[in-house]
């Protein structure tokens, strides 16, 4: 069995110092102390029960959403395929998270293009495929030019909520084949190609409250899940169908608009 291995930053220097998702309010910061608790226990949930291994990008003091790792790129193999962020105030991260992969023995292959792209914010495999969310953050074009870099098929998803405006925060496929999603974050024609794509036995809908505390910004190892708490239904339910669920209160990033997921990128 392989060990997975997640990219992670610790939140040294988190804060919500501008507002760029609903979520986001500067007159509500986080507790400091409380953060580096959470993300301190999601590491140890990782690494102890997940068997994971995380390593560390060193945080940048004017940067406070580098914790957020999932959005560095989309790593393919040892193929890094940098972001290139939609808000002048994340940008400062784009040449920091390139250098650590290539100091760390990836290739970095740049999309063509001006269009927008958040990483695995956005673009999540998926069987060999990669589904792909774009409005609020990534351009369809990125997808495109994504599809065609790597040769893979990418299933382009409209979002329609701007709570939801990342695909990892409304979108989670499992290891197992299934996937976690919310509809209403969708708009009808990206529905049917979600339900086109994947069986229907595979889908697992969340109701709002659940999408509400990021339970799709989940983190899948085999038939492990990790997530916030706040969704005993979909845990129980998740239990039923065979899943060990983890579950880790993340209420501090939750602040900024994000929560296990996308504190975590997932090298190969
Ligand atoms: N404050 C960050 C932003 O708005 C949160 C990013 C969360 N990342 C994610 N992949 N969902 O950019």
């Amino acid at each position: 069995m392989t060990t997975p291995r997640f990219l992670m930053c610790r939140p040294d220097y988190y804060a919500v110092r501008y507002e760029i998702n609903p979520w986001m309010n500067r007159q509500v910061q986080p507790n400091h102390g409380r953060a580096v608790i959470q993300w301190e226990s999601l590491v140890r949930l990782l690494s102890v029960h997940l068997g994971a291994t995380v390593s560390l990008l060193p945080p940048l003091e004017q940067q406070p959403d580098l914790v957020f790792t999932a959005n560095a790129g989309f790593v393919s193999g040892k193929v890094f395929i940098p972001s290139r962020f939609r808000y002048p105030q994340r940008r400062g991260e784009e040449a920091w998270f390139r250098k650590w992969f290539e100091e760390n023995g990836y290739q970095t292959r740049e999309l063509p293009g001006e269009a927008f792209f958040e990483g695995f914010g956005d673009a999540l495999p998926f069987n060999g495929m990669v589904f792909a969310g774009y409005r609020f953050r990534s351009d369809i074009q990125a997808h495109r030019e994504l599809g065609r870099l790597l040769d893979v098929q990418v299933v382009s998803l409209e979002l329609t909520d701007d709570r939801f405006y990342h695909l990892d925060t409304c979108f989670c496929p499992l290891e197992t084949g299934d996937v976690l999603y919310y509809p209403r974050a969708f708009d009808r024609y990206a529905i049917e190609a979600i339900r086109g794509t994947v069986e229907r036995e595979h889908l697992i809908p969340v109701d709002e409250a659940e999408a509400n505390s990021f339970c799709c910004n989940a983190i899948s190892v085999r038939t492990s899940v990790l997530m916030n708490t706040g969704s005993p239904r979909l845990t129980a339910r998740l239990n039923g169908r065979g899943y060990e669920v983890f579950t880790t209160d993340l209420s501090e990033f939750v602040k900024s608009g994000g929560s296990a997921k996308c504190l975590t990128l997932r090298l190969e």
